[in-house]
């Protein structure tokens, strides 16, 4: 983490999980076991049907309602799909794109992905733009090349004052759900190399503002490590942030001086 120049941010992932009835005693719980004055900004992203009483829930205790996916199109004729304008309209201020399980079981591409979070901007919600290699890209030694391609992919024709609200989140495919978390090292080693990215593009500046995320198997035991390095900003916390307890205690991992 590097506060000085930009917000750490710990992010839950609900995915398919969670009814709107368990929303209160958990947000009950999380209440209790957040701290109040934190190092950090807490993002719960649930599936859309539950951000309106989450978002509720979450107003006296600061944390943020996100969503996990969002149509590339305004309105229309999109059966099933949910716009970034009614994504806005019930509360979400941030929105996942391009999680691998999108990309894996959804066909999304990097263009696609684009497209979403461009739809977000132009609505005022901040994306968490997600990229990550495979396990056999990692043994290919291709992790730095592809990620890099995910990102200016991602990033194309975003100008520097839109990247200002964009996250990216840092996900190896491997890491995910498998309990099976990158060491310290791996981690920063592709964060930095995403900031790089950045930089290259936008410049010191834009890039030095820019948080970056690590997801895949961060947990309370694991997350203190993580969040020390330099170019790692914050979680995208998957299993974890369905505990009120555990996922405290990753917020807590963010207040380190
Ligand atoms: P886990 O924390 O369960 O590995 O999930 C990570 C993730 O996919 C967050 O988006």
């Amino acid at each position: 983490m590097n506060r000085k120049y930009r917000k750490t941010i710990i992010a839950g992932n609900w995915k398919m999980n969670m009814l709107a009835s368990e929303i209160k005693p958990f947000m009950e719980q999380l209440k209790e076991n957040l701290p109040k004055v934190r190092a950090c900004d807490v993002v719960l992203c649930t599936p859309a049907v539950l951000i309106p009483a989450l978002g509720r829930a979450g107003k006296d205790c600061m944390v943020a309602a996100g969503g996990e996916d969002v149509s590339c199109f305004d309105k229309g004729a999109y059966t099933g799909e949910i716009s970034a304008a009614q994504l806005a309209d019930v509360g979400a201020k941030y929105c996942i794109v391009g999680h691998s399980e999108r990309r894996q079981y959804h066909g999304e591409d990097d263009m696609l992905v684009n497209a979403k979070a461009k739809a977000l901007l132009a609505k005022g919600i901040c994306p968490i733009i997600c990229v990550g290699e495979s396990l056999e890209q990692r043994e290919m030694d291709l992790t730095m090349e592809y990620v890099a391609f995910q990102v200016k992919a991602a990033l194309s024709g975003i100008d520097a004052a839109q990247l200002r609200r964009c996250v990216i989140a840092y996900e190896p495919i491997w890491a995910i759900g498998t309990g099976k978390t990158a060491t310290a090292e791996q981690a920063q080693e592709v964060c930095e190399g995403i900031r790089a990215v950045i930089r290259k593009i936008y410049g010191a500046r834009p890039a030095r503002a820019v948080s970056i995320l690590y997801g895949g198997s961060m947990n309370a035991k694991n997350a203190e490590e993580l969040l020390a390095c330099p170019d790692i900003d914050g979680g995208l916390i998957g299993g974890a942030s369905l505990k009120p307890v555990d996922f405290s205690v990753i917020v807590k991992a963010t207040d380190q001086d």
